[in-house]
């Protein structure tokens, strides 16, 4: 398919300035980008790489609020930040725009002001929530509530982060105003919609022609066009302070939603790299748009935008949006506010000149298809076992025998086995499945060929042994050599999307120029008597303190974050109503989960008095099978209640901690006998 085009535009997805940059990011979509796009390079197309950052949106006024600064100066400093770090980690952006740029106001405005005056608008008088309190509406993000399809209690009014649903802020059950923690009040305001509804058919007549995308797009795609009554409209203006100002009459006050803006801003970024000839890659169909985006970004990029796109006339539309799915952290959601990440600018320092560590290991566990797991373990091992003794161990070997034996000079080779017209054949032949694999945007399986490559030179070497030879063999091992050498060359050139690093260091080392993709299908690149540079070390091994270290750190964040409330002191009681209470401890007998209940166990108690039944809320805590035995302390005076039909006769008492977690208490020692008394 994209041999009919002339040029391809790829964006990544603007990252909310509202943070830094963490490993969830890079592996969601500005690694696979870049490998894609260094990957064109080097095969000579024309293509172009556009990001900037997303500067409007109720995030960075939240994080404005929070710090006491201004929005800009919310966005002055991640956008500083970001842009630096994706850098230094060799994200080879064409442009690193912004979306508080003037050109990007007036391009973002203009986009408006078209579909405006062809009418693509519907306007509406709705309620909106509005904080009497704050005196302001509310945006979706300033409203908390409990999902009314998980029953998560912390949904946010445009989207649970819970189950992903996308919801609506009135749908939340007990909504609560972030910025006074107030209930928020339904009050009229006008807006203009994008009717979605009306465009569905163009939508879906758009998505049927992208049934190639990957399972995971096209499958949420479809669900949005499938579920319930379809699309719905969706207002692209909102009440707020912070963004592109709506540019019509009656409107002040209001500004563009953060995702109308946003993605024009790839046009804005195009237009700040080719001022002249911009229109080429947005107007032109011999163009091919991909975007980039991790999974939550998939409705904006695939229906909305679009949309937007389609109505407004004279844009192409996105040919692709490989979205990939979420990283995890050392088995948890990796999350901004729990500080549960791995901060980019914070690795580029503790892991100085191994950038291409992290992106070997993000790359090889991409979540292509589903959501994946980072582990530090396993970030060491795959630099250990596979970086080191698999890639590092060829080249160095290479490196050093051409060194020992030849001065540097690369030999000629003499006569070919079959063996070495084999691996020549193989050799030529990884360019192709390399490529194969990109296109299809399947990087995982890219990077693993590419590392086939340094295997089948480990294994040439193994089979060979050059170092046996060269006491009976000097003609094969010149042979063995050469092939050796043009292995390392074509490594240095398909290593270059994945480890840009690692591949300058290669043509460095072997003193060549940049070769090109196509250069890798031949098996003569490095010309006998071609002088190469000293070895280095390409990769060194990672010890075990580095990676507890960072293990520490993130077992920091985790107990900073676990806050511990304790709820205030009870008036006064007195002596008297005290010693109405009969608490005794006894011994658990039996226990047994009550059916059809998620919570409570069934126990039989020997209170040293009698035995008796008593049902408990602690299943989310215990186990039945391990609780047999363990000594508590109970009321034993409390009224019998029937709970799920069960006459209950007393209370076990539990420390319930912050987190709502239950523990029992009981005596310290051993054999205390069932009946004592508490007081
Ligand atoms: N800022 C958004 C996010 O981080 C992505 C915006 S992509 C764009 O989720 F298309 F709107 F630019
Ligand atoms: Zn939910």
């Amino acid at each position: 398919m994209s041999a009919t085009y002339k040029r391809t535009l790829v964006t990544s997805a603007l990252p909310y300035a509202n943070g830094p940059v963490h490993i969830g990011h890079l592996a969601g979509c500005y690694l696979p980008s870049d490998i894609f796009v260094r990957y064109k390079r080097s095969k000579g197309e024309d293509v172009i790489f556009i990001c900037g950052s997303d500067e409007h949106g109720v995030p960075i006024t939240i994080k404005a609020k929070k710090e006491g600064i201004s929005p800009q100066d919310v966005v002055d400093k991640y956008h500083k930040m970001m842009g630096d770090s994706f850098k230094e980690f060799g994200i080879s952006f064409d442009v690193y725009s912004r979306t508080s740029n003037k050109i990007h106001h007036e391009t973002a405005s203009d986009f408006f002001k078209t579909l405006y005056d062809k009418g693509v608008f519907t306007e509406e008088m709705t309620e909106q929530y509005y904080d009497a309190e704050a005196k302001q509406f509310l945006a979706d993000r300033y409203i908390t509530g409990t999902c009314p399809k998980c029953a998560n209690p912390n949904a946010y009014g445009d989207q649970c982060e819970k189950c992903g649903s996308t919801l609506s802020a009135t749908e939340l059950i007990n909504p609560k105003s972030t910025l006074s923690g107030s209930k928020p009040v339904l009050k009229e305001t006008k807006n203009w919609f994008l009717p979605l509804d009306k465009l569905q058919p163009k939508i879906q007549a758009y998505l049927d022609q992208h049934k190639d995308w990957k399972a995971n797009v096209y499958g949420q795609c479809k669900s949005w066009l499938d579920s319930g009554d379809g699309l719905q409209p969706r207002a692209m203006t909102r009440d707020l302070d912070w963004g592109v100002p709506v540019p019509v009459k009656g409107a002040e006050g209001k500004v563009l939603y953060v995702w109308f803006d946003a993605p024009i801003g790839y046009i804005s970024a195009t237009k700040e790299l080719k001022p002249k000839d911009w229109e080429l890659y947005w107007k032109d169909k011999e163009t091919r748009l991909i975007h980039f985006i991790g999974k939550d970004n998939i409705v904006f990029h695939c229906i909305i935008f679009p949309s937007m796109l389609m109505e407004h006339g004279e844009f192409i539309l996105p040919d692709n949006v490989p979205a990939n799915e979420f990283l995890n952290l050392e088995g948890d959601k990796i999350s901004t506010s729990r500080n549960w990440a791995v901060w980019l600018h914070e690795y580029l320092i503790d892991f100085k000149d191994k950038q291409d560590v992290l992106r070997y290991t993000l790359c090889s566990n991409a979540p292509e298809t589903k959501d994946n797991d980072f582990t530090w373990a396993d970030f060491q091992t795959k630099n250990n076992s596979e970086l080191v003794a698999i890639l590092g161990n060829f080249v160095n070997r290479t490196l050093v025998l051409t060194h020992k034996y030849y001065n540097g000079a690369v030999p000629s080779a003499e006569t070919y086995t079959k063996e070495d017209l084999l691996i020549l054949e193989q050799l030529a032949a990884f360019p192709d499945k390399i490529s194969a694999a990109i296109e299809q945007f399947k990087f995982r399986e890219a990077l693993a060929e590419m590392m086939n490559l340094a295997r089948l030179g480990n294994k040439y070497l193994a089979e060979t042994e050059p170092w046996k030879l060269i006491k009976t063999d000097e003609t094969r091992v010149k042979t063995i050599m050469n092939i050796a050498l043009q292995i390392t060359c074509n490594l240095a050139i398909v290593s270059e999307p994945f480890l840009p690093f690692t591949s300058r260091k290669l043509f460095t080392m072997l003193n060549m120029p940049t070769l090109k993709w196509h250069a890798a299908k031949q098996t003569s690149n490095m010309a006998s008597g071609h002088v190469i540079n000293k070895d280095e070390l390409l990769f060194a091994k990672i010890e075990d303190p580095e990676i507890q270290a960072q293990i520490d750190k993130l077992a920091a964040s985790k107990s900073a974050n676990t806050v511990t409330v304790i709820p205030p002191a009870k008036p006064e009681t007195s002596f008297d109503d005290f010693s109405k209470m009969d608490i005794r401890t006894g011994t658990i007998l039996e226990a047994e989960r009550v059916p059809k209940t998620d919570k409570l166990l069934k126990l039989k108690i020997d209170t040293g008095i009698d035995t008796r039944t008593v049902v408990s809320g602690i299943a989310e805590w215990y186990k039945p099978e391990d609780i047999i035995g363990q000594q508590v302390s109970m009321l034993v005076n409390l009224a019998p209640r029937k709970i799920k039909g069960i006459e209950s006769q007393g209370m076990i008492l539990m420390a319930a901690n912050s987190k709502g977690e239950l523990s029992f208490i009981a005596s310290t020692k051993p054999d205390f006998n069932n009946g004592s008394e508490i007081k």
